[in-house]
């Protein structure tokens, strides 16, 4: 096959512009409750997931829970089988706050919990692997939701002590690791949209106190880890951001679209990421207008002090991003109808987004494929918070079939790491790794297992939970090895396969004749 890389390599000219730099990771990703199951064995205790989805069967499509999802509790070895398969650099996963600390404070640490994850970190590690490890994957102590979860300031101080007993247990073997994934997806869409864990609707204040706490969590963790973990074993840790691609609708909508952005991901980023800390300031200045507005005292969104914008800023070692889709901004008329931040509008920003009509859906309602819009994130990244290291920490595409010839997965990892290629080569933006969602199908959240993201299928009918590859996994782990982002793969699952190998085996002979007649 070297023969036919080679060939590829010269004939189409496939160079610099389709290789990925040396240095350049790849991963797959997980995330805890959307896998492992054994919710109420070996010691676990419940989290708002499980008490969600238990009190409330309507709060997912198909009426599911993670009770069981793909097992991984049990069958992590074939897990990491399949990792090592696709040939990775490294394997994102999340710890169960729970399965470790059942209490959620760290005075009882869980044994059979420890030894599980302590079983795939060595295991990872001796095949080669990378860890790289989400201390929070959206799954809190239910617990610490009865005492107020995320809205009561403590949180910072409970995530705080977690994160450092998770540190002490695994730092010396976890090297990169992302405190908190998705921030408006445990804020907005638990307190703005209601649909996920614990659902409780407190649009415009909830949602608004819990990313100040958030905020704090986070840059508690990450100061604890570079205080007392960094020196002696060294790593990097940062915050995990959603971005969407917020778009204008037309020239005249830019600043609508980057309000839009300020308000998705730079209350997560700029009190972290810019020189000046604390909150986005228009969109600091538009809130407090207008909850004065509204008749409050103050504004719906908690100021920092200054000793808290301290505390936060500069807590980052890389910039983590997952992106899977975009949006049109535009400025609301007065007949709009303001439907659900994020993915419909803005009442604070009174912005109306929408998908663009020519963006192909996916069967996930929410997911239009639009690849230009992972560079223009990149872009705007490094516009704003300087070229450092970026990682993007999921990407990835849904269809609600076990169909194993996925030729749209295919295209749509195809289609965003070929952006990611030019803003590489073209923007100088210093992109670092690519993590593909999801290794397997899995527990989608509200979509339940309705909504497949996975490399692999997973057979949900059988208790051995089966795990089968997709030509997208064959596809991926060709681009791993080869380092091309159109790499030579055989597809079994294609119909005009036997056309193919003839195609292939014709290649190889051409080029070794060429080879031997230079030989
Ligand atoms: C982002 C989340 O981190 C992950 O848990 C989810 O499954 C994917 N998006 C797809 O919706």
């Amino acid at each position: 096959n070297t023969f036919v890389i080679s060939f590829y390599r010269i004939i189409f000219s496939v160079g610099k512009a389709q290789d990925f730099p040396a240095g350049f990771k790849f991963g797959v990703a997980t995330a805890a409750y959307q896998v492992e199951g054994a919710w109420n064995i070996s010691g676990r205790a419940s989290s708002i997931w499980d008490e969600f989805v238990h009190s409330r069967p309507q709060a997912t499509a198909d009426h599911s829970t993670g009770d069981v999802a793909c097992d991984s509790f049990h069958l992590w070895r074939r897990d990491i089988d399949m990792v090592a398969e696709l040939g990775v650099d490294f394997y994102r996963f999340s710890i169960s706050w729970t399965r470790l600390y059942p209490n959620g404070f760290t005075n009882y640490l869980n044994e059979d919990g420890k030894r599980y994850y302590e079983d795939l970190i060595d295991t990872l590690l001796n095949r080669g692997i990378e860890p790289l490890v989400t201390l929070y994957h959206w799954d809190l102590p239910q617990k610490f939701q009865d005492l107020g979860g995320w809205t009561n300031p403590l949180v910072v101080e409970w995530f705080a002590e977690y994160a450092r007993a998770v540190f002490t247990l695994f730092a010396d073997r976890v090297h990169t690791w992302i405190t908190i994934n998705e921030p408006i997806a445990l804020c907005d869409m638990v307190y703005h949209v209601g649909s996920h864990a614990p659902g409780i609707l407190s649009p415009g204040v909830g949602n608004y106190i819990c990313m100040k706490n958030v905020m704090l969590a986070h840059a508690k963790a990450w100061r604890i880890f570079d205080e007392e973990f960094r020196s002696k074993h060294y790593g990097r840790i940062a915050i995990c951001n959603m971005h969407l691609a917020y778009e204008p609708a037309s020239d005249e909508e830019t600043e609508a679209a980057e309000l839009a952005r300020q308000l998705f991901v730079g209350v997560y980023t700029h009190p972290i990421y810019s020189a000046a800390g604390g909150w986005p300031p228009k969109i600091e200045k538009i809130i407090s207008d207008r909850s004065l507005k509204d008749g409050y005292n103050y504004s719906r969104l908690p100021a920092f002090t200054t000793a808290e914008k301290d505390l936060i800023r500069g807590t980052y070692d890389f910039y983590a991003m997952n992106y899977y889709t975009g949006r049109l901004v535009r400025k609301a008329k007065i007949a709009d109808k303001y439907g659900i931040w994020p993915l419909e509008a803005s009442t604070d920003l009174e912005v109306i987004v929408y998908p663009d009509p020519k963006w192909k859906m996916s069967d996930s309602y929410w997911l239009y494929v639009y690849p230009e819009g992972i560079r223009h994130q990149l872009n705007w990244i490094g516009k704003n918070y300087g070229n450092q290291a970026i990682i993007i920490t999921e990407n990835g595409y849904s269809d609600s079939k076990m169909d194993l010839n996925d030729k749209e997965r295919v295209q749509y990892h195809r289609g965003h790491l070929k952006q990611v290629l030019l803003s590489i080569y073209e923007d100088d933006v210093n992109v670092t790794g690519y993590t593909a969602w999801s290794l397997m199908d899995n527990f989608e959240w509200n979509s339940g297992y309705t909504q497949r993201f996975g490399l692999y299928a997973v057979d949900f009918t059988s208790p051995l939970r089966t795990r089968t590859p997709r030509a997208s996994a064959l596809y991926y782990g060709a681009v791993v090895r080869q380092r091309l982002l159109d790499p030579v793969y055989d597809n079994p699952y294609q119909t005009s396969r036997a056309s193919n190998i003839v195609i292939h085996t014709s290649v190889n002979l051409f080029i070794t004749l060429i080879n031997l007649m230079y030989c």
